[in-house]
Formats: C-alpha cells, structure tokens, sequence
C-alpha cells in the first residue's frame, strides 16, 4: 500500500509546434508530464508502462531515496533500463523535503522531451551526436509549461501561451523547475516580485527579488502577491547561456501571461490591453546569477539542515573538456577533427560506461561482484587548476579554435565511509567557453559552503565558508569561470550518480559515481533489491 500511487504510461505522439509535426515521447498523453502531489512523509508507487521504442529509467531528481538507491532510475548505474513493451514500478518516500521536486527521464534525449523546451530535430538523433563529440544542436526555443509562447510563430500565426490566472490581492506559490537540457534562465514577471521560499525542496529564508536566476535541475518555490493595477503582465523567460551569442535570436525567450480576473465580474482586463512587458537582464549577464545563488541560505528548521562543523574527507574536482581518440587507443593526429573526440570531464577522466555492460554499478557493488568493479577508476584529487592552454590539442569549435587536453574515459568512481563529512570543491575552467556547471548530486543534499570567481584558493577562500546557515541543495550552480564549495555528509549507501546537468557536459562524460558504503549497522546498510527487481 502506498499513500500516493500512479501510473506513468509513456508513449510517442505526435505534436505540431511552429509549423512542423514531431513525435515526440511522453507520459499518460501529456507534455509536460504529470505531476504528483505528496503531503510530507508520503509513500509513493508509480508504475511504469514503457510504450515507447525506447530503453529509458526515470529519475527521481532529488528525491534523497535514503537506503533506496534501487530506486533511484539510473541506466546501468542502480538499475537495467526498462525496455519497450516492459513495466516497472517505484516505490520511495518522501521525508524531511518540502517545496518542489522533479522526475525525468534519465536519458538525455528524452529528458529534452518531458518539459521545457521545443526541438525540431530527432532529440535520439541530438544525443546520439553528444555522446560522439558533436554539439551543433540546440532546442528551436523554449517553453512555459510547454507553451512557446507568443513570440514564437509561422505563417504569422502565434503559438499558444501559457496563462496564469490571478486574482487582486492574493498571493500565488509558483514551482519554478527549469527542465532544459543546454541553459541557464532568467524568469521575470512585469510589475510584480518574487519572494523565494525554497530551493531544491528545502526551505531557504525568504529574499525577494524581481528576476529568479535558475539552472538546469535546480528547483526554486516563490510567492507571488497579484498586487499590481488589474491588467495583463508578460512573464518572461529567457536563457542566459547557451546557445551562443552568434546563434541566438530573440525568438528563443519564452513569453507566458499574468492575467487578473476579478472574483464578482470575471476578467479585469479586456482583450485589447497591451500587455505590460519586464526589463530582462543581458542574457550573458552571469553576475545577475552568481549573486542570486549567493542568496541562499538555509532555514535551519530541521536537524539535518545544521552544518557538520568539520569535514572528514576533501576533494578537489576540475570540470573541464578534453578530447580523446576516436579509435580507442592513446595515439591519433590530434588535432583532427576526424580522429579526436571532444568529451566532457571531471580530474581529466571522463566517465564512460562500456556499451556491452551487464551489470549495474549498484548490482555489482552489493553483491561483491569482482567481474565489472575490477575496472572502476578512482576519482582523485584534481590538478592544480590552470587556464593555460599551451600543449593541448586544437580543434576547430564552432566559429574559433579550441584548445583541449587530452583525457581518458573510465568508469569513474569515489568510495566513501559510511558517515563520512565530505568537503568537495568544483572548480570551473576556461576551456568551458562561458557555461556554468550546475552538479548535481544524487542521494544527498549539499550545503553550499561558498561561491566565487576566478580560481579556488583555499588559503583564502576557506575563510568565507558559510558555516551558519548555508542552503542545502541536490544541485549546485558552479559559476562560470569560478568555483563552489559544498560539504555533505555520505550517510546514505548505494551508487549515486554525480554529473553536470547542463546536457551536453553529462552526454559528454562529465560525470561519476559516489559509492558510499554500507554502515556498521543493518540500520544504516543498503537493504536486498526489492522483490521483482
Ligand atoms: Cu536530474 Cu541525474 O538528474
């Protein structure tokens, strides 16, 4: 028996947005999805029918699954795909988390198809291009709820807006989700502010604001007083990282409606008014989102949400791009284009599984399976960070040339104690060409010891760790050409996947595996597979 229990039909249909039919892969019909609504301590089951022709998992994202890794939704890391025709059911609670989380596929492709943005090219085709070094490829624009908006149209007709209805003087809670594969987004409202309450399903001490800064997998939840002279306000969301400046038309912002309605006479406004539009920052302004997660802070309404005062264990992670050689070997013209692949990663490994794998990561490391785990590769200490390029490769990178290291691709993996306080520090380089790296944790909560620009120094930056009421997050925003600081504490055993959730940095390897081990105690161990597993 479960408290709240679905099922998630996934299939293909077809969908015409700007003049062209797609098929694309949804949920129970739906794009976006369904949601499901859950009162604090809530069991949950979905059971998923896979209609589609594809292999897929969903993911849980940030759901913390403490000792239920096995149902955590990652292909080959916690469990095998479930295949077309084949059924799968999930059960986990939901405790100690308030505020808004979300599932996805956990393939990128079909992630691109669940919520927010329009593609007109094959998004299997997309994928299947990142995983091979090629990103020419971006969404043809974004989506409110699935709606391009009114900015968006052919043949002079406009696409579909989503509205949001609201009445003078109330106040609206706003789930903010921002499920695009490549960017980072700006969300503003005209005429109205935000009050942030949440971020990743935690409670953060509310701030307000005009312009909530969000990137890929974050989650934030603000209120939203109708205050403003009865009329129509554009709310605007426009992407402030990818695609670069030389491909990006305005287009690409999204456009959805506040509309007031009184509660005697119906609308407050008439179908003629303009609707009032907001100022939006610069779409490259990256300092508007560096303050922005700078203030978060924690509530520190429960327990868990105090910060360990030490860290047991410190790691140093270098997120960057390399190339590698297409056949395999160490040896290839670099240079070539033909002949190198371009991958993401972090230390200089970039996480590979091998394609004829048959063991999930998880399978093998409860059951001791030597066979699959002899081959993992240990996520070390990073290299002191460097943003000189001298003596690495150059490929041709969009319109310029790009220098890159070369790297190597593993099963790459970091083992911690049960228990264990850990401190990691995600440092940004050049070579990522103005993305921000938002890291996304699976299992765990993070709490964001600090943010900065340029290069770690930990003589100097340790000093400013915020360890009073730093924000708990599954998904940290490394900012571009910078660095943040996390601690967490590895109290939940399984494999949990750690990768970038900015897609092209996952397909391309930027990614690994925390293994944290079982406790001294069947409380605080990883229980069997569920029956049916
Ligand atoms: Cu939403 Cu592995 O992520």
């Amino acid at each position: 028996m479960a408290d709240a229990e679905y099922t998630f039909v996934v299939s293909q249909v077809n969908m015409t947005h700007m003049c062209q039919e797609m098929s694309v892969a949804v949920v129970n019909g739906q794009l976006p999805g369904p949601a499901i609504e859950v009162t604090e301590g809530d069991s949950v089951m979905v059971h998923i029918v896979n209609l589609s022709p594809y292999n897929m998992t969903i993911h849980w994202h940030g759901v913390r699954q403490l000792r239920n890794c096995w149902n955590d939704g990652v292909p080959m890391i916690t469990q095998r795909p479930i295949q077309p025709n084949q059924n799968f059911t999930y059960r986990f609670d939901v405790v100690d988390q308030e505020g808004t989380l979300w599932w996805h596929a956990h393939e990128a492709f079909l992630r691109g198809t669940v919520h927010g943005e329009w593609w007109e090219k094959d998004l299997a085709k997309v994928g299947n291009n990142m995983t091979n070094g090629f990103f020419d490829d971006y969404s043809s624009g974004s989506t409110i709820n699935g709606k391009l908006g009114d900015l968006f149209n052919c043949s002079g007709v406009p696409e579909e807006s989503y509205v949001l209805d609201v009445e003078p003087g109330q106040t609206y809670l706003l789930r903010v989700i921002n499920a695009a594969l490549f960017s980072e987004y700006f969300l503003k409202i005209a005429g109205h502010k935000f009050t942030v309450v949440s971020a990743d399903a935690n409670y953060v001490n509310p701030f307000t604001t005009d312009t909530i800064s969000i990137a890929p997998g974050e989650t934030m939840d603000a209120l939203v007083v109708a205050d403003a002279p009865p009329g129509k306000y554009y709310m605007v969301a426009l992407p402030s990282q990818a695609p670069p400046p030389d491909t990006q038309t305005p287009e690409w912002t999204t456009r959805a409606l506040v509309k007031y309605t009184s509660p005697g006479n119906g609308s407050a406004s008439s179908d003629d008014d303009v609707p009032e539009a907001p100022v939006m920052p610069d779409n490259h302004d990256t300092i508007s989102s560096f303050y922005f997660h700078g203030n978060l802070t924690s509530l520190r309404h429960r327990r868990r949400a105090q910060v360990p005062k030490e860290a047991d264990e410190h790691l140093f992670v270098v997120l960057g791009l390399g190339s590698i050689c297409r056949n395999g070997g160490l040896s290839c013209k670099r240079g070539n284009t033909d002949e190198i692949i371009l991958v993401a990663n972090m230390n200089n490994v970039s996480f590979h599984l091998p394609p004829d794998m048959a063991t999930p990561i998880l399978e093998s490391q409860y059951y001791h399976h030597q066979n699959g785990m002899d081959t993992l590769h240990e996520l070390s200490n990073g290299p002191p960070v460097t943003f000189n390029f001298t003596d690495r490769d150059l490929i041709p990178f969009g319109p310029k040339e790009m220098a890159l290291e070369p790297t190597s691709r593993a099963k790459l993996v970091r083992r911690f104690r049960h228990g264990a306080t850990v401190d990691v520090v995600f440092q940004s380089t050049g070579m990522l060409q103005g993305d921000s790296n938002p890291m996304h944790l699976h299992g765990h909560d993070m709490f964001v010891l600090a943010q900065g620009l340029g290069n770690f120094d930990a003589a100097r930056d340790v000093a400013t760790y915020n360890l009073v009421d730093p924000p708990r997050k599954n998904t940290v925003l490394v900012p571009n050409l910078g660095w943040a600081a996390v601690r967490f504490v590895a109290d939940n055993p399984g494999a949990w996947f750690i990768h970038c959730h900015y897609e092209f940095h996952l397909s391309m390897g930027m990614s690994a595996v925390f293994i944290v081990e079982d406790g001294p105690t069947v409380d605080t161990s990883l229980p069997p597979p569920p029956v049916g597993f």
